[in-house]
């Protein structure tokens, strides 16, 4: 980046987010991995004292994110810079979904849960359950009975060597942008700290937090804290 430039003359020069393109995935995929490789959460998860570091868990968690990025992409939920350097994945208040998407995340979730399953030594699948469980209550005590009609930003990554030049926030307010058109609030689950006044910039606000570890005899590091951030529409801030 020419750290020269100022603020305005650095926005000009970012290339336009677009929707997601299939031939992006395999770029998008390794942007995925790159850009969460020491994320606190993701740690959590991966790192039990009964995993041995094999191949499978991370074989699996790539099929994962390829079934998600490429259901993303046909159903337009999916936006990128630079041809999956950086990558924005968002679903859209469920209450607008049409029975034909609602049966397809029935099953493409119960499907993709199952199989992950079966990839999980017995710590691990202790600890998904743990966040599943966590997650549930969270959403319930932070959104209530709106939780079906809230954007949902799920995923936002940007590949390290293009970090800090402005593409994270263009994605976000592009998926933000959308839901303000919806009149629509928006929420995320942040998994690292060290992004909260990145969200708060965008106009995120902590609404609640989910705990991992906290109980557990098997985590020797502090317990890993996810915020619940929440993003009113435009005009309702
Ligand atoms: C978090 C992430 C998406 C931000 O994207 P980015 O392209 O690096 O961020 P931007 O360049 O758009 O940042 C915009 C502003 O936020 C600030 N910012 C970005 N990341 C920050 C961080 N981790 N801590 C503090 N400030 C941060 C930037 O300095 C910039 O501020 P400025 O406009 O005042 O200079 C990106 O760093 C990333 O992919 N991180 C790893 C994966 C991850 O944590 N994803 C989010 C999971 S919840």
């Amino acid at each position: 980046m020419d750290r020269g430039l100022t603020g305005a003359a650095q926005v000009n020069r970012l290339p336009s987010p677009r929707p997601m393109k299939y031939v992006d995935l395999p770029n998008a995929l390794r942007t995925l991995d790159d850009a969460f490789v020491n994320d606190p959460f993701h740690r959590y998860l991966r790192d039990t004292p009964d995993y041995n570091g094999g191949s499978l868990y991370h074989t699996a968690k790539q099929a994962e994110n390829a079934i998600i990025c490429n259901y993303y992409v046909a159903s337009s939920g999916a936006w990128t810079i630079e041809s999956g350097a950086a990558v924005v994945v968002y679903s859209p208040a469920k209450s607008t979904d049409s029975r034909v998407d609602k049966a397809v995340h029935y099953v493409l979730g119960g499907a993709l849960s199952q199989g992950a399953r079966l990839t999980l030594t017995k710590e691990q699948l202790k600890r998904d359950e743990e966040l599943q469980a966590k997650h549930k209550a969270a959403l319930e005590q932070v959104l209530g009975n709106r939780q079906d009609e809230v954007f949902n930003l799920r995923i936002l990554a940007v590949s390290p060597t293009k970090q800090g030049q402005g593409y994270g926030s263009a994605l976000a307010r592009t998926v933000t942008g959308i839901a303000d058109a919806q009149r629509r609030a928006t929420v995320l689950i942040s998994s690292n700290p060290t992004n909260t006044r990145f969200y708060n910039s965008l106009g995120f606000i902590e609404k609640g937090q989910i705990i991992l570890g906290d109980d557990s005899s098997t985590w020797q590091d502090p317990p890993v804290v996810l915020l619940v951030m929440v993003r009113e529409p435009a005009e309702y801030r």
